[in-house]
């Protein structure tokens, strides 16, 4: 393996070898013992054209665990011509002769562009609406450590599915691991062929949570948004947000995640992100450096000279 750039075309074996070992590297992060001669020597970029607080800040923690030379980029994206910075960048990266680039972009395919023009390993830390495969690898560990296994399971994902990175990965990532997936929200927030991905299609939450095993909520994206695909936040809330009634639907001690960051009153009631027995949500957290770590490990092996 030597980028990681999509779920999508990666066996169910490969997957769960990843999960494997991102679980012990929950045990080891744990007791404070992480291998730090893991990636001695070796150079990780953090090349950030959106924002990003969890994930740059996971890759860079899951980088100096392993004991990586750990450098953040953001790059600024407001006027600048997508097409020539990357290129441009791939240039000056390259020079530098780094092992490792984490890149997040807006624009759907820049990280499997970069790829094919620097010598590092790439990953995708989330590129425009298409894949954001870290993301669904560490929902999957959190599912898992609660559940035993992700097959037979059903999985509801929630909210704005058109504009997610997450909901694209997950789809991919959930259906090859034999779970059932659902996919919940307004016909204006739905991408047109989502069926093609294997998924069931629900425009109302009671019918698309009803006996589901986890329900994953997406944050609104408006960014993304040209034009006003919601009428309002508060109707938006009251049709599709996750709050105690919604969640009765689902079976019994459903588990509730979000990739966060979240927004509180809009896609989920307050009392249900904090829910004590019921949401995984900073669990999420802590899975994603474990996650990270686990695929630097595995990506590591595949370039540079070690
Ligand atoms: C997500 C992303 O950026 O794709 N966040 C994340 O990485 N945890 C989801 C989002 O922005 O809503």
């Amino acid at each position: 393996m030597r980028h990681l750039l999509a779920i999508e075309g990666m066996h169910p074996p490969h997957i769960a070898a990843l999960l494997d070992l991102a679980e012990s590297y929950v045990l080891l992060n744990r007791s404070g013992q992480t291998p730090r001669d893991r990636l001695r020597g070796r150079t990780l970029i953090n090349l950030f054209f959106e924002d990003s607080t969890r994930t740059r800040t996971s890759f860079e923690l899951a980088g100096k665990r392993l004991g990586a030379d750990v450098i953040n980029m953001t790059v600024a994206t407001s006027s600048v011509n997508k097409g020539e910075t990357l290129l441009d960048t791939a240039a000056t990266l390259n020079a530098m002769n780094c092992d490792l680039l984490v890149v997040r972009h807006g624009a759907s395919g820049a990280p499997a562009l970069l790829a094919q023009k620097v010598d590092a390993g790439v990953i995708n830390a989330g590129d425009g609406t298409h894949e954001h495969p870290t993301q669904a690898l560490l929902d999957a560990l959190t599912i898992r450590r609660h559940r035993g296994t992700l097959e037979n399971l059903t999985v509801a994902i929630c909210g704005d599915v058109l504009h997610s990175r997450v909901a694209r990965s997950n789809i991919h990532l959930l259906m090859a691991m034999g779970a059932r997936v659902r996919v919940v929200g307004p016909k204006t927030l739905m991408p047109g062929a989502v069926e093609r991905l294997g998924a069931a299609v629900f425009h109302d939450m009671a019918a698309g949570l009803a006996d589901a095993d986890v329900v994953m909520m997406l944050r609104l994206q408006q960014e993304r948004m040209a034009r006003g695909l919601v009428p309002s936040a508060r109707e938006y809330f009251r049709f599709y947000g996750l709050d105690a009634a919604k969640l009765a639907a689902a079976r019994p001690g459903a588990l509730v995640m979000h990739p966060g960051p979240m927004n509180r009153g809009v896609e989920i009631d307050s009392a249900i992100a904090d829910h004590p027995q019921q949401s995984v949500i900073r669990e999420q957290v802590e899975m994603g450096v474990a996650v990270r770590m686990a695929v630097l490990d595995v990506l590591s092996r595949g370039v540079g000279n070690a």
